[in-house]
């Protein structure tokens, strides 16, 4: 074995209820390198991760560190660490209630001499921690009052302010913009350069291009390949996750541009003066039926906050809503689903999962809050549409009645996803619908939102991937400081047109 080889995974089989998670997969790391671990939703990546933790006991297989092998049966998340395994997992694993700096320093607290938790260090030790990932916040404060993203930044700053030889971080940056994306880069390239393996997994194809050195892939649990990140174009590395080439996304622009005359429709909202004290600022809008309108502008621009007023999701202090020529009258998200919106959150931890019901209730929600909680939908009418937004959504699960818990990541996005276009509604939200959807199934829902929109639906669309936007829009609104700062229509817009814009100058 070459002696520069950190960790060696063979032959490794994990099952689930009705699933083979992982079978026979191969995985090898080597000192000092970036490694990406790459395949689409339920592919098994979190799996073999967690199998190496000790979170999940495998069937099968054997693990080296270090060339020697480890009696696996008993290892638990402790002795991962005392191997020098440090990880981000994929659902952020803090407490919102306690501080960032207990969070930080979780069951590894500076004492006093006599055995008292020495707050003081602590507090100056978390501030530290958070400065090598460019963050600055009060370590005090309860983790929860900050954004997904300043949270996602901390359980990045507490791993790696572990010693250890292995870090993992399992799509670490699905909630971060450029600029903390290349933060953490930079954080990766100095550890590399000190002996860290690192294990990486996203589904941004540019990040692994710009920061990793080998890449695995895994497919319905089984192994791929590995390669060397020269010997691997783009486009073969999704035909590998996959199993098939990818179609042509030219296409699906024409189509969005084709309908981009969508000034001679209806309006179906109108808000005027809406806004909010410390969420936006005042702004008017205008969204024609039918049409796909973006919000774009940089984290903390006031996306989501434009959004959740338009919803009700936050109540406006100033300003009304016309929707569909009426006054909305909104005074509560019931409300607003009720007259036909339809907003899917950002934060789908949050907002979104119900962690012990079934995919099929998780999915009936809100069709159910909307014909009113006591008409309940008939259990063949809630079997079809669950096969067929299944189908739809290409969600992989083993049973419509399987908790959503037990999908992966992306597959309990696309739940969330679906149980909003099983309402039908005729103004959809979507908030970052696509986070941690992998490449094959992002194009389909960016086909799907363009197909709704002929349809007939109205949709507003958020997402911190420009390219993605400019696929599927027929207008960008362009927020900046919490401030409706212009629009652009999408007549050939090119990504630069729009970081030019988000950065002030519309
Ligand atoms: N606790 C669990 N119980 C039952 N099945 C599970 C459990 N965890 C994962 N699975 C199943 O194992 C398979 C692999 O899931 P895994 O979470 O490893 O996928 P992933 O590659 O990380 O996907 P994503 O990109 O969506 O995060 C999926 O079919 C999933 O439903
Ligand atoms: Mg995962």
């Amino acid at each position: 074995m070459e002696n520069n080889v950190v960790l060696t995974m063979r032959g490794i089989d994990k099952i689930f209820p009705g699933v083979q998670a992982l079978n026979k997969v191969d995985f090898t790391l080597k000192k000092g390198e970036v490694h990406a671990l790459m395949g689409e939703n339920g592919a098994g990546k979190s799996t073999l991760i967690k199998v190496l933790t000790g979170v999940y006991q495998k069937e099968g297989g054997e693990i080296h560190i270090e060339g020697i092998s480890h009696p696996l049966t008993n290892r638990s998340p402790e002795e991962a660490q005392k191997n020098g395994i440090s990880t981000v997992y994929q659902e952020i694993n803090l407490c919102p209630n306690i501080s960032v700096a207990e969070n930080i320093f979780v069951a590894r607290q500076p004492r006093t001499r006599i055995g008292a938790v020495n707050w003081k260090k602590m507090n100056k030790d978390a501030e530290k921690a958070l400065k090598k990932v460019g963050l600055d916040i009060n370590v005090t404060k309860p983790l929860g009052e900050y954004s997904v993203a300043i949270q996602q930044m901390v359980a990045i700053a507490r791993a790696i302010d572990v010693q250890c030889k292995v870090l993992i971080l399992d799509e670490p940056t699905s909630s971060l913009d450029d600029s903390e994306v290349k933060k953490l880069f930079d954080v990766m390239n100095n550890l590399k350069a000190s002996g860290v393996a690192i294990i990486f997994v996203t589904h941004f194809l540019e990040q692994v291009y710009e920061v990793c050195d080998a890449i695995t892939v895994l497919r319905n649990g089984e192994f791929v390949g590995e390669y060397r990140i020269a010997e691997l174009p783009r486009v073969q590395l999704v035909a590998k996750m996959l199993g098939h080439d990818v179609d042509d996304l030219s296409s699906l622009r024409k189509t969005s541009k084709e309908k981009n005359n969508i000034q001679n429709k209806d309006s179906i909202l109108k808000a005027t003066q809406l806004g909010k004290a410390g969420s936006i600022k005042p702004f008017d809008i205008e969204i024609k039926r039918g049409e796909v309108i973006g919000l774009t502008g940089l984290l903390g621009s006031g996306r989501s906050e434009l959004a959740r007023l338009l919803f009700c999701a936050d109540k406006p202090e100033q300003g009304d809503i016309v929707f569909k020529a009426e006054n909305l009258n909104a005074h509560a998200p019931i409300d607003s689903i009720k007259k036909g919106m339809a907003f899917l959150p950002e934060d789908r931890k949050e907002e979104g999962i119900i962690a012990d019901l079934s995919v099929r209730e998780n999915l009936m929600i809100a069709l159910q809050a909307r014909t009113g909680m006591f008409k309940l939908l008939p259990m063949s009418k809630q079997n079809e549409l669950t096969e067929k937004f299944i189908k739809m959504l290409k969600i992989k699960t083993a049973s419509p009645e399987t908790l959503i818990k037990q999908l992966s990541g992306g597959n309990q996005q696309k739940v969330i996803l679906g149980r909003w276009l099983i309402t039908n509604p005729e103004f959809l939200i979507l908030d970052e619908p696509t986070r941690g959807i992998d490449v094959g199934t992002k194009t389909e829902i960016q086909k799907l939102i363009v197909n709704l929109a002929e349809e007939g639906m109205t949709i507003m669309f958020i997402s911190s991937e420009i390219e993605e936007m400019l696929r599927t829009v027929n207008r960008l609104c362009v927020l900046c400081d919490r401030q409706k700062i212009g629009e652009l229509k999408n007549d050939n817009l090119s990504q630069h047109d729009v970081m030019t814009a988000i950065a002030g100058g519309v």
